[in-house]
């Protein structure tokens, strides 16, 4: 299937729900107030590898929700949801660190998890890809 969509209604706050596309895992999260506060005030942090502004990772007036492409940057593993050092992701494989943009802060993974096409169809329905 070249896209597929979701009901978003299916995500509790705070929680993640796994997705399969093209046969990948696709993270849909809903972020906490709290998450998302975290997440902006690190827009800017030095420890950023790949800087990205958690905007520049989500669709404005639907910010709480981030949906990324469930593999590691590094070599492809699937990161823990709510691990790490920095409340994200965390990879058990190498030990990657990615924050709640999904945006890698420690550990040898290169990129950031990436953000795959998506849109809004409805405030509670996204099609990806
Ligand atoms: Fe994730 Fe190596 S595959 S840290």
């Amino acid at each position: 299937l070249a896209s597929i969509e979701f009901d978003l209604t299916k995500v509790q706050e705070g929680q993640q729900v796994v997705i399969k596309w093209q046969g990948k895992p696709v993270f849909v999260r809903y972020r906490t107030p709290a998450e998302l506060q975290k997440v902006i005030a690190d827009d800017h942090a030095p420890d950023l590898k790949q800087p990205q502004t958690d905007a520049e990772r989500t669709k404005p007036g639907h910010e709480k929700y981030l949906v990324v492409i469930g593999s590691c940057t590094h070599l492809g593993c699937v990161p823990t949801f709510g691990a790490g050092d920095y409340g994200g992701w965390f990879c058990p494989c190498h030990g990657s660190h990615y924050d709640a943009s999904g945006r890698i802060r420690k550990g040898p993974a290169p990129l950031n998890l990436v953000v795959p096409e998506y849109d809004y169809l409805s405030n509670t329905r996204v099609k990806i890809g």
